[in-house]
């Protein structure tokens, strides 16, 4: 089956799942990490928020005035249909867009801010979809992305280890009835690189003024850097 394809699937599948597992699974953690990442968002009059799913990081950024317009993209159409029911919800008017991080449908510096939340480690060709995120934004603007990373002290890495391989592939089996979405989770986030590694690669794909932000022990990181 076509990458792209797979993938829009797999989060099809588990779309309905998708919030109550991410918050149940992190203790809530996560909207502290998503909290975290809008606050080092310069504001931004239009941002395009990648693999925007579910647009938790949408609703945050909106409803804290990082940003007056948001677009989003994402392969996955059910992620997206849960997200417009959300922003719905809040009567926040979000402009979902079903396409291809690799490869998106927008005029070069398009954008005033790129976000992307745990988007980029499942994009087949991360590096496409940075070379992307720079063309469209906007010279000046500010790329923020939320990714997972790994430990570095050997204790917190012993239990992530734990959690990551037999916990949370077990729970998010059960509740989510979906054999395999649970073992690329843990399997996309062991593959995937982080902190100064992942800076080079923002750096290949143009951007400048890297930085980066350990979260939690570094479970996650956020990464900032500018298009020049
Ligand atoms: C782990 S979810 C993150 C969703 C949301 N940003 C959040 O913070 O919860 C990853 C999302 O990336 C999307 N995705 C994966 N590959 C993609 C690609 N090549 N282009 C666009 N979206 C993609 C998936 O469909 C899914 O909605």
């Amino acid at each position: 089956m076509e990458e792209k394809q797979h993938i829009g699937q797999l989060f099809d599948r588990i779309a309905r799942t998708y919030d109550g597992l991410n918050h149940g699974l992190s203790l809530n953690i996560d909207r502290a990490w998503r909290r975290k990442t809008v606050e080092m968002m310069p504001p931004a009059q239009h941002v395009l928020d990648v693999a925007i799913g579910t647009a938790d990081l949408t609703i945050e950024m909106l409803r804290r005035g990082k940003a007056e317009q948001v677009t989003g993209i994402d392969l996955s159409e059910q992620m997206m249909q849960i997200g417009f029911r959300k922003c719905a919800r809040y009567s926040l008017l979000v402009n979902f867009v079903h396409g291809d991080a690799r490869k998106m449908p927008f005029e070069d510096d398009s954008f005033d801010g790129v976000t992307c939340a745990f988007g980029c480690r499942n994009f087949s060709d991360p590096d496409a979809g940075l070379r992307e995120m720079h063309r469209v934004l906007k010279p000046g603007g500010q790329v923020t992305i939320l990714e997972f990373s790994y430990p570095t002290n050997r204790l917190v890495r012993a239990l992530y280890d734990i959690y990551f391989t037999r916990v949370l592939p077990l729970i998010g089996r059960m509740v989510s009835h979906d054999k395999t979405a649970y073992t690329y989770l843990n399997r996309s986030v062991k593959s995937f690189c982080w902190g100064e590694a992942f800076i080079q690669h923002l750096h290949d794909a143009g951007f400048r003024d890297e930085h980066f932000t350990p979260l939690t022990f570094g479970i996650a990181t956020i990464y900032t850097a500018v298009k020049k």
